[in-house]
């Protein structure tokens, strides 16, 4: 089954409680939290989102999938583990080395966490093979990380289809979640590729009903 997380970063302080309810009522499987430092993406979300994290913590038990675009992983896995994240991504592309991704990954898991790793568009899908035994998600970026409301790219399907190959010729079950221009055109092939945690912010708060593009975002793709 397809399940749904849905990115609040665009989500405005005074409308936030009605908004957290009511992607609650209509069924996200995930509250999606775009963590941004200023830094490793150009927007500074960082305080807003620990704001909306533990406001959501005290008002719903749904689970949490935070996504970190930051440079400095270490402080925001800290900073974040106070809202009990049901899973914690960090980026690739912000580690220097293999070592700093074990430690992460370890800390992470040491925390009672899920650890997710995330690619950007530009790096090859084989860069993260062999960290997949340690993790439990692939974040694939459909989109340049840093803000919502963009277009798909779409020979990032091709690379959430490589990875489910991989994946299932190497029997290991691994969620493969698809972050960023999700909507009712592209989700279909972005499921058919193989990704079964769709992220979407725009396409779902931007709908008069929440309930009812949750419901169609979830069902099967096409055979
Ligand atoms: C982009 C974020 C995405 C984005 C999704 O850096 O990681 O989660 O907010 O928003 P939409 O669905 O509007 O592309
Ligand atoms: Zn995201």
């Amino acid at each position: 089954m397809v399940e749904v997380s849905t990115s609040i970063l665009s989500v405005k302080e005074k409308e936030a409680s009605k908004v957290f309810l009511g992607l609650e009522a209509a069924k996200t499987d995930y509250f999606h939290i775009d963590v941004m430092d200023g830094k490793f993406v150009e927007k500074n979300t960082y305080s807003e989102m620990l704001e909306y994290s533990s406001y959501i913590r005290r008002i719903s038990n749904l689970p949490l999938d935070v996504h970190l675009m930051v440079e400095d992983i270490d402080k925001a896995i800290d900073d974040y583990l106070a809202v009990e994240p049901n899973i914690i991504t960090f980026h690739l592309e912000a580690c220097k080395n293999k070592e700093e991704v074990f430690f992460y990954i370890n800390k992470i898991k040491e925390n009672n966490c899920k650890v997710g790793i995330s690619i950007k568009p530009e790096t090859n899908i084989e860069e993260i093979y062999e960290y997949l035994p340690y993790i439990h998600l692939v974040l694939v970026m459909t989109v340049e990380p840093g803000k919502g409301g963009q277009t798909l790219l779409s020979d990032m399907i091709n690379k959430i289809s490589d990875l489910k190959n991989y994946t299932d010729e190497n029997n290991m079950e691994i969620d493969i979640e698809a972050d960023g221009g999700i909507n009712l055109r592209t989700a279909p092939e972005v499921k058919s590729a193989g990704a079964n945690i769709l992220v979407a912010g725009t396409a779902i708060l931007m709908a008069r009903d929440y309930g009812v593009i949750i419901k169609e975002l979830k069902m099967n793709p096409p055979c």
